[in-house]
């Protein structure tokens, strides 16, 4: 076991791991944290990125003992306390940007981090953005909306 210090979502854990956990498995089984899912395992899908750091990173690539001393943000971490949505998720809501949802908390953790970067991304900058992660209700046209439609509320 290895013992790590890491916080999440603004809240510091200590946890003995396994050398060999994966990250999604820590904050899935550890942390109780289910919003960030698990659709590969081979880091082609995107369905488990979260923030390290600020970056995202898809959680399935990393072992929990490499965040020792760094902060992770996931999905339950983007709304504000008071329980009012991301601008990000509150775009997938009016917009239909998700359909199973599988792959949403993903693709919000993602484009947070592309925005971050480009706060006025074009369609083809959002698409190219989001190559790593994969939808398999193919609502890629409604995600890339949302995306856009959470850009236009940032400028305005
Ligand atoms: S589960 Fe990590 S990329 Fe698919
Ligand atoms: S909404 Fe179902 S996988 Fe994307």
């Amino acid at each position: 076991m290895t013992r790590i210090s890491v916080t999440v979502n603004g809240r510091q854990h200590e946890a003995d791991v396994e050398p060999r956990t994966l990250l999604v498995y820590f904050l899935r089984e550890s942390l109780g944290l289910t919003g960030t899912n698990v659709g590969c395992d081979t880091s082609t899908c995107g369905s488990c990125t979260v923030h390290l750091d600020g970056e995202s990173v898809k959680s399935c690539t990393l072992l929990a003992a490499q965040v020792d001393g760094r902060e992770v943000t996931t999905i339950e971490g983007m709304a504000s306390a008071d329980g009012t949505l991301h601008p990000l998720q509150d775009a997938f809501h009016r917009n239909h940007g998700l359909q199973c949802g599988y792959c949403t908390p993903g693709m919000i953790m993602a484009a947070a981090s592309l925005l971050e970067e480009n706060p006025t991304p074009s369609e083809e900058d959002v698409r190219e953005g989001l190559e790593g992660n994969l939808c398999r209700c193919t609502g890629y046209e409604n995600i890339v909306r949302s995306i856009m439609d959470a850009a236009g509320a940032a400028k305005a």
